[in-house]
């Protein structure tokens, strides 16, 4: 079924296999500086509204080691995008290597990047998210449980959560 910024909120997300199992790319900026990276860490939902009237997000955690929440701290928009199966070796490189050490990472990957209003997707996607960013917070080491302080964080490198809203969607969900 298409999905258009007017259906996409009626539609039933599978939202835990999609982060969790088929992975996603978040890329920050516009045509001027972009980045990409793969993210198995994200949320849909609602908030800062009357009831049925929500601002509809994804947020996104992005370590602040990453190239991407460098351009995310400084432009507005970014992009979540999810692909198909035979996609998931271009993830894999969009997800080990870092636009710090190889600044064209994309082109090792079949991947095709395409302007979508003020920020960047994917020809190969086949489901677009255009966010916003409405929020920007720094996990505090102080804040953090016991069970991944010690473990996830035990060097720094905390996550930065972004809150998008959701601007525009493109592709289609289901078979
Ligand atoms: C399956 C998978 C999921 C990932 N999920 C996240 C994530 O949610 N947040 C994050 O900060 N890094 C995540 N990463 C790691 C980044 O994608 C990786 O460090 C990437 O090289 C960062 O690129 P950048 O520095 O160009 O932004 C994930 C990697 C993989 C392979």
């Amino acid at each position: 079924m298409e999905i258009t910024m007017e259906n996409f909120a009626k539609m039933k997300y599978d939202v835990f296999s999609m982060f969790n199992e088929q992975w996603a790319l978040c890329t920050a900026g516009g045509p001027k500086e972009y980045n990409t990276m793969t993210i198995g860490w994200g949320t849909m939902g609602t908030i800062w509204g009357p009831a049925n009237h929500g601002k509809q997000i994804i947020t996104v955690f992005l370590r602040e080691s990453r190239r991407t929440s460098d351009i995310l701290l400084k432009d507005d928009y970014f992009t979540v995008c999810f692909f198909p199966e035979e996609n998931r070796k271009d993830l894999g490189i969009l997800g080990s290597k870092s636009g710090k050490d190889v600044p064209d990472k994309i082109n090792l990957t079949n991947l095709t990047p395409k302007l979508l209003d003020n920020a960047v997707g994917f020809e190969e996607a086949k489901l677009t998210f255009v966010c916003k960013k409405i929020y920007t917070h720094l996990m505090g080491k102080d804040e953090l449980p016991d069970f991944v302080r010690d473990t996830l964080y035990k060097n720094g490198d905390l996550h930065f959560v972004f809150m998008g809203e959701i601007e525009n969607v493109y592709g289609t969900i289901g078979e």
